[in-house]
């Protein structure tokens, strides 16, 4: 007997059709029946050895439209900048701002691949935000951690809990997990940022909170927090390059193992790149730094780890992917990343998506050096011992680089 004789294909067919209408009257009892047409929702899985699997395949179902697979994407800076000039020009022109009525003047980016979901990758929010002179965001306070990374040369302020944060370009200007703050530009031109949230992954797992009445019962109304630490003071506790102080509480808002180092200057990253720029670097990742909970040690945040890295003129990375999201912001420089098989060059100010386990490299094409900002959930991932990365040898062979 053959394999084919045991083949029925007009049963096979019928079941296979009856299956389809099965799980469609299933749906009404909120039932989900496997069926072969979305089979792939079953294996969205990545995997080494071929053989049966998904592969990121999205399904054909009603289980389609929620499955989250991010996908490689860049934003240039040429093309999101346009609607953010033209937010401007509509508040410097309205009665009554944006700002007023939509509580931000932010452009939020969507990842493709996530059915318009306001996330960049499956953990990430990314939101850029753009002040006017005299535009003031109330202080509040939520639980998702929250970064600003400035875009523009100065201007802005953030208040987080009493410390005024002057913003200049290339900080990253932390408002942990329960810390209360503001922001406002009362600088002369307006003003440009990408704010960073984990927000997603809070919904996700239910556990969003937002307050904005700051000081309730105390008949306060302010919108701005009271400055009691002057900018710098965070930096004058905890930039100290190992030393931290032994007088201060180190919590800040709510939660475990919060960050008290909120204030990242972008001039102090940039000349701690430098100074290590006659060392080989990582063959992966070029000269870079991670940015840690000084107290810790560890990545800025419980689920965000944030890196900053140096490309030398010419220099390219050997590709390496990893168990995470990634997003990237160009803060120096011109070049070209390989993701997922897909090119993308690159300029100041544009933006990139690493989606989880896709192979990528960088390649600085320009004649002076490039710098990258990254932010990915490495830090959740590794908490929860997911976290892994394969790079490839100049050979083209893949490489363990964390089991
Ligand atoms: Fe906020």
């Amino acid at each position: 007997m053959t394999v084919q004789e045991n083949v029925r294909p007009a049963l096979s067919s019928k079941a296979r059709e009856m299956m389809e209408q099965l799980n469609s009257d299933a749906g009404k009892s909120h039932v989900w029946v496997r069926t072969q047409m979305n089979a792939p929702a079953q294996r969205p899985w990545f995997t080494d050895t071929g053989g049966q699997s998904g592969a990121g395949t999205m399904a054909m179902g009603r289980v389609a439209a929620n499955q989250m697979k991010s996908a490689a994407h860049r934003w240039r800076w040429k093309e999101y900048s346009q609607y953010l000039n033209r937010i401007a020009g509509i508040a410097s022109a309205a009665d009554v701002s944006p700002i007023e009525f939509a509580d931000r003047q932010s452009i939020l980016l969507t990842n493709p691949g996530l059915n318009g979901r306001l996330q960049v990758t499956n953990t990430i929010r990314c939101a850029i935000s753009i002040y006017n002179p005299g535009d003031i965001a109330p202080a509040h306070v939520h639980s998702p951690n929250a970064s600003r990374t400035i875009l523009s040369d100065k201007g802005g302020y953030t208040n987080v809990e009493g410390e005024r944060c002057e913003a200049n370009r290339g900080d990253i200007i932390l408002t942990p997990n329960g810390t209360w703050h503001d922001h406002g530009n009362e600088a002369g031109a307006p003003v440009i940022w990408i704010d960073m949230l984990d927000w997603p992954l809070m919904e996700f797992l239910d556990c969003a909170w937002v307050d904005q009445e700051f000081k309730p019962g105390s008949g306060s109304n302010a919108k701005s927090q009271e400055t009691v630490h002057p900018d710098g003071y965070s930096g004058s506790l905890y930039g100290n390059g190992g030393l931290i102080p032994t007088f201060v509480s180190h919590q800040r808002g709510w939660g475990q193992q919060p960050n008290p180092y909120v204030h990242y200057r972008g001039a102090e990253i940039r000349a701690a790149l430098e100074r290590l720029r006659k060392q080989a670097g990582d063959p992966h990742e070029g000269i870079q730094m991670q940015l840690v909970n000084p107290v810790t040690g560890k990545p800025v945040f419980p689920t965000l780890n944030y890196q900053a890295q140096l490309l030398r003129p010419g220099e390219e990375t050997l590709p390496k992917r990893e168990t995470c999201g990634t997003f990237i912001v160009v803060i120096e420089g011109k070049g070209k990343s390989e993701i997922g098989g897909q090119t993308f060059d690159w300029e100041p100010n544009d933006i990139m998506v690493v989606p989880n386990f896709i192979w990528r490299n960088h390649i600085n094409t320009g004649s002076s050096d490039a710098i990258l900002y990254t932010v990915s959930d490495s830090a959740l991932l590794n908490q929860i011992g997911q976290y892994r990365a394969q790079g490839k040898g100049k050979d083209g062979k893949v490489i363990q680089l964390v089991q």
